[in-house]
C-alpha cells in the first residue's frame, strides 16, 4: 500500500529539516503532487518530482513564464510599492520571460557570451582561487563560504563583465539583497533591501555603461552595448537588467555549488580521498555534486492550458514546480540515488534546468567549480569540518550554507 501522504509543502519545518526525505516519500508515491501554493494566493501548486515527468514537461512550450499574457484584458495586479522598483527590473530578465521576448535577450547574451571568452578566464581562476585559499590559510577556524565559495565567483562574473575588482563588496551586497527576493514566497521584509539594491546597482551600471559606450574595451559589457545597433536589440533598462541577471546567476549558484559540494565532500572522506588520490576525476565529479545537493532545487511555470502529467491534471492557468533537485535524486533514473559516488556515470542530471531556459553559464559553472574543487584538493590537504553539521540558509529553491566552518 502506498504511503498516504498530505500536500506536498516546501515550506514546511520537516522539508527544511530533511528535504531529501521528503522528496524520497514523495517519489516513492509518485512522479507529480499537488501542495501548498508557491506563491502567495488561494491556489495550490502542482509540484513535478519524477525524473521523467520532470524532463519531459519542462521542455514542453505549453508551461510558460508570463501568467499575465495568459490573460488579456485582465488588469495587472497592484504591485506593493516596496516591491516595485525591484520587479521591474526582474521581469526584464530572460529567466522570466517567454519568446519572443526570451528568445531576443537570450540571442544577444549568446552571442556576447562566447566560448572563447569563458576559456580565456581559466588561468585567472586559477590563480584567483591559489591567493583566496593561501590568504585564508590559519590556525585555527576558517569560513569556507565567506573566503572562498562566495569571493571567487564574484571575482570571475565581474572580471567577465569588465567590472572592475574592486566594487566586489558593493556588488555582493546588492546580489545578496535581490537574490533573497526570487526565492520561493520570500519573505515581504526581503522586497525594500532588493529595491534598494535594484536602484543602487541601476545607477552603478548606469554610468558603467556611459563608460564603456564611449570607451569600449575587450569584455563582455561593451559586446553587450555594440549589439544595442543589431536587429535583436537591447533597450537602455533591458541592457541594465541583464547585467544584474548575469551578476546573480553567475555568482549565488556557483558560489553554492562550491559550499555544497565541499560540504558533501567532507561528510563522505573516502569519496574525498578518491579525488585526492586522482584529481583527474574533478571535472567528472562536479556533474555528481550537481547532482546529489543541486543549488536550484525549482523552478516554477504556469500551465497555458489543461494539461495531465501522469494522473494528475492540472488546470490552465496553475503553477507548476519543477523540483530539479528531487528528479535528481530519482530511484528508477540514477542506482542508489543518495549515495554520493564521484564516479558515478551521472548522465542527465538537472542540475541546470532544461528546455529554452537551460542555464546560459552552466560552461562558466563548470570551469570554475572544476577549478576552485582542484585547486582546493592542492591547497589544503587536510581540509576537515570544524562544525559536524553547518546551517544551511532559509531558501527553498536556492540552497546553500550560511557559512562553512572548516579547519586547514
Ligand atoms: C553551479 C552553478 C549554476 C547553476 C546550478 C545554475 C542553474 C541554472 C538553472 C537551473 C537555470 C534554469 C532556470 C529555469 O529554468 O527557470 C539557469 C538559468 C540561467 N543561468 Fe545558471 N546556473 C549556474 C551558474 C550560472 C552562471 C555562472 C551564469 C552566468 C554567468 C548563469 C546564468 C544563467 C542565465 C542567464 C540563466 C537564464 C537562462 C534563460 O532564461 O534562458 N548561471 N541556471
Amino acid at each position: 500500500m502506498p504511503e498516504a501522504l498530505t500536500a506536498f509543502d516546501p515550506f514546511s519545518p520537516e522539508f527544511a529539516a530533511d528535504r531529501y526525505a521528503i522528496y524520497r516519500r514523495y517519489l516513492a508515491a509518485g512522479p507529480v503532487h499537488f501542495g501548498v501554493p508557491s506563491t502567495p494566493g488561494p491556489t495550490g501548486t502542482w509540484y513535478v518530482l519524477g525524473h521523467e515527468a520532470l524532463t519531459a514537461n519542462l521542455k514542453d512550450a505549453r508551461y510558460v513564464r508570463e501568467l499575465g499574457k495568459l490573460m488579456p484584458g485582465r488588469p495587472k495586479p497592484e504591485m506593493p510599492e516596496p516591491y516595485r522598483p525591484f520587479w521591474e527590473m526582474a521581469s526584464r530578465w530572460m529567466l522570466f520571460k517567454d519568446p519572443p521576448d526570451h528568445t531576443r535577450l537570450r540571442a544577444v547574451v549568446s552571442r556576447a557570451f562566447t566560448p572563447r571568452r569563458v576559456r580565456e578566464l581559466a588561468t585567472k581562476i586559477e590563480a584567483s582561487a591559489r591567493s583566496l585559499l593561501e590568504d585564508a590559510r590559519r590556525d585555527g577556524e576558517v569560513d569556507l563560504i565567506a573566503e572562498y565559495a562566495y569571493p571567487l565567483p564574484v571575482f570571475v562574473i565581474a572580471d567577465l563583465i569588465g567590472i572592475d575588482p574592486s566594487e566586489r563588496d558593493a556588488l555582493r551586497r546588492w546580489s545578496a539583497a535581490i537574490g533573497a527576493a526570487i526565492d520561493m514566497r520570500s519573505s515581504a521584509d526581503s522586497y525594500g533591501p532588493a529595491s534598494d539594491a535594484a536602484r543602487e546597482i541601476k545607477a552603478f551600471l548606469q554610468g558603467f555603461i556611459a563608460e564603456r559606450t564611449r570607451e569600449p574595451r575587450d569584455d563582455l559589457i561593451s559586446a553587450l552595448i555594440a549589439s544595442r545597433d543589431d536587429d535583436a536589440r537591447l533597450d537602455d533598462e533591458e541592457l541594465v537588467a541583464t547585467l544584474v541577471l548575469l551578476l546573480i546567476a553567475g555568482h549565488e549558484t556557483t558560489t553554492n555549488l562550491i559550499g555544497n559540494g565541499t560540504l558533501a565532500l567532507l561528510q563522505h572522506p573516502e569519496q574525498l580521498r578518491r579525488l585526492q588520490d586522482d584529481p583527474s576525476l574533478v571535472e567528472h565529479a562536479v556533474e555528481e555534486l550537481l547532482r546529489y545537493d543541486s543549488p536550484i532545487q525549482a523552478t516554477f511555470r504556469f500551465a497555458s492550458e489543461d494539461v495531465t502529467i501522469g494522473d494528475q491534471a492540472i488546470p490552465a492557468l496553475a503553477p507548476v514546480g519543477f523540483m530539479l533537485a528531487a528528479a535528481n535524486r530519482d530511484p528508477s533514473v540514477f542506482e542508489h540515488p543518495d549515495r554520493l559516488d564521484v564516479t558515478r556515470q551521472v548522465g542527465r542530471h538537472t542540475a541546470f534546468g532544461l528546455g529554452i531556459h537551460f542555464c546560459l553559464g552552466a560552461p562558466l559553472a563548470r570551469l570554475e567549480a572544476t577549478i576552485a574543487f582542484r585547486a582546493l584538493l592542492h591547497h589544503a590537504p587536510r581540509l576537515a569540518l570544524a562544525e559536524s553539521a553547518p546551517r544551511w540558509r532559509p531558501g527553498i529553491a536556492i540552497r546553500g550554507l550560511e557559512r562553512l566552518p572548516v579547519t586547514y
